[in-house]
C-alpha cells in the first residue's frame, strides 16, 4: 500500500483494525459498573455501533508520529465513551428517538436514568485517562468537556432564532470540532512531538470536525432516516437554524424569510412543509454552499498534515477529510 493513495475505507480500517478492535475491548472492560443499569446503558451505546471516528483519528495522529504504546488504545477508548457520553445526553435534550437505526437509550431507560448515565460515562472516561498521568491529557479533557457542555447551553439559547454564520461557526466547533481537534491533539501528546506538530494535528481536527458537523447538519435537511438511522429535518423541528439555512434566509424574498422563520418559532411543520424549505434551499443554491465551505474546511485539514512523513498513516489522515464530506451517513 505504501505507494498508492488509500482509496477506501476498507484499506483504512484495515490498517487499524486491530487497534480498533482492542479499543473496543477496553471500552467494554472500561464501561462496567456495579450497578447493572449503568452497565446496560453504557453496553448499549457501546453495541449501537457507530463509525468510530475520534478514536479513529486518535490512533492516526499517534501512530503517524511513530508511536506504538497502549497508551492509545486507552485513550482511544476515553474519547468513544466522551462521545458516547454526549450521544446519550443530546438525545434527551433533543428528544430524539432514534441513534444508530435503534430506539435511542432514553426511549428504552427514560431520561433520568440516562441523565446518570452519561454522566458516570464523562466520569469513567476521566478515571480511565488518568492512568496516563499526564496533566496535559487531563487539561485537554476538561477543557473539552466543558466546551462542549457550553456548546449545548448556548445552542439551546439560540432555539427558534435565525443566528449569524460566526454564531453557527462557534457552535459547532464546541459541540463538535472540539473533540475531533482533541482526539488530535492526544495522538500527539502520546507520540510527544512538541508544540507544533501538536497545533498542525489540533488545525487537522478542527477543521475536519467543523466540516463534519457542516455535513452533518446537510443530511439532517437532505437524507432519509432509514440511511442516516436518526431522526430526519430534526433541526428545524427542534428551532435550530443551521448553515443551509442561515445562507436562505441571507438571500431569499421576505416572504421565503417568513416560511424558514414560521418553522423555526413553531417547531414543527404544521403550516409550512419540510418540502416547502428544501424548495427555498435549493432555489437559493444553500445546501451545495454548505457543501463548498464544508470541502474548504477538508481542504484545510488536508493542508496541515502536508509536512507529516510519508506513511500509509499519513495517507489515511489524506483520505479522511474526503470520507466525511462524501459520507451519506
Ligand atoms: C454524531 O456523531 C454526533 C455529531 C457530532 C454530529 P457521529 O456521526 O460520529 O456518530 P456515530 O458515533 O457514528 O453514531
Ligand atoms: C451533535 O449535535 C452534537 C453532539 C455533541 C452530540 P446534533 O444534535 O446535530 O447531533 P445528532 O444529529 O443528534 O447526532
Ligand atoms: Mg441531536
Ligand atoms: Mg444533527
Amino acid at each position: 500500500m505504501s505507494t498508492l493513495a488509500i482509496a477506501t475505507a476498507k484499506e483504512v480500517f484495515d490498517l487499524l483494525q486491530d487497534d480498533l478492535r482492542a479499543i473496543e475491548r477496553e471500552f467494554s472492560v472500561d464501561a462496567v459498573s456495579s450497578v447493572a443499569a449503568i452497565t446496560e446503558i453504557s453496553g448499549y451505546l457501546r453495541q449501537g455501533g457507530g463509525k468510530r471516528i475520534r478514536p479513529l483519528l486518535l490512533l492516526l495522529a499517534a501512530k503517524s508520529q511513530g508511536y506504538s504504546g497502549h497508551g492509545m488504545i486507552r485513550l482511544g477508548a476515553v474519547v468513544e465513551m466522551v462521545h458516547s457520553a454526549t450521544l446519550v445526553h443530546d438525545d434527551i435534550i433533543d428528544a430524539a428517538d432514534t441513534r444508530r437505526g435503534r430506539p435511542s437509550a432514553n426511549t428504552t431507560w427514560g431520561n433520568a436514568k440516562c441523565v446518570l448515565a452519561g454522566d458516570w460515562l464523562y466520569m469513567q472516561a476521566f478515571r480511565v485517562a488518568l492512568e496516563e498521568r499526564n496533566f496535559r491529557v487531563l487539561d485537554l479533557l476538561i477543557g473539552l468537556t466543558q466546551q462542549m457542555v457550553e456548546g449545548e447551553l448556548l445552542q439551546m439559547e439560540k432555539l427558534g432564532k435565525t443566528i449569524s454564520v460566526d454564531e453557527y461557526n462557534t457552535l459547532i466547533y464546541r459541540k463538535t470540532a472540539c473533540l475531533f481537534e482533541v482526539s488530535m491533539r492526544l495522538g500527539s501528546v502520546l507520540a510527544a512531538s512538541g508544540d507544533e506538530t501538536e497545533n498542525r494535528m489540533g488545525e487537522y481536527g478542527h477543521a475536519l470536525g467543523m466540516a463534519f458537523q457542516i455535513v452533518d447538519d446537510v443530511l439532517d435537511l437532505t437524507a432519509t432516516e432509514e440511511v442516516l438511522g436518526k431522526p430526519v429535518a430534526s433541526d428545524l423541528r427542534e428551532g435550530k437554524a443551521t448553515l443551509a439555512v442561515i445562507h436562505a434566509l441571507e438571500h431569499s424574498s421576505p416572504e421565503e424569510r417568513r416560511a424558514i422563520e414560521t418553522v423555526l418559532t413553531e417547531q414543527n411543520f404544521g403550516s409550512v412543509t419540510h418540502a416547502q424549505i428544501l424548495a427555498i434551499l435549493h432555489r437559493h443554491h444553500s445546501v451545495q454552499y454548505a457543501m463548498d465551505v464544508a470541502f474548504r474546511y477538508a481542504e484545510t485539514a488536508r493542508n496541515a498534515v502536508a509536512d507529516l512523513p510519508d506513511s500509509d498513516f499519513k495517507r489515511a489522515l489524506l483520505w479522511v477529510p474526503d470520507f466525511v464530506v462524501a459520507r451519506d451517513k
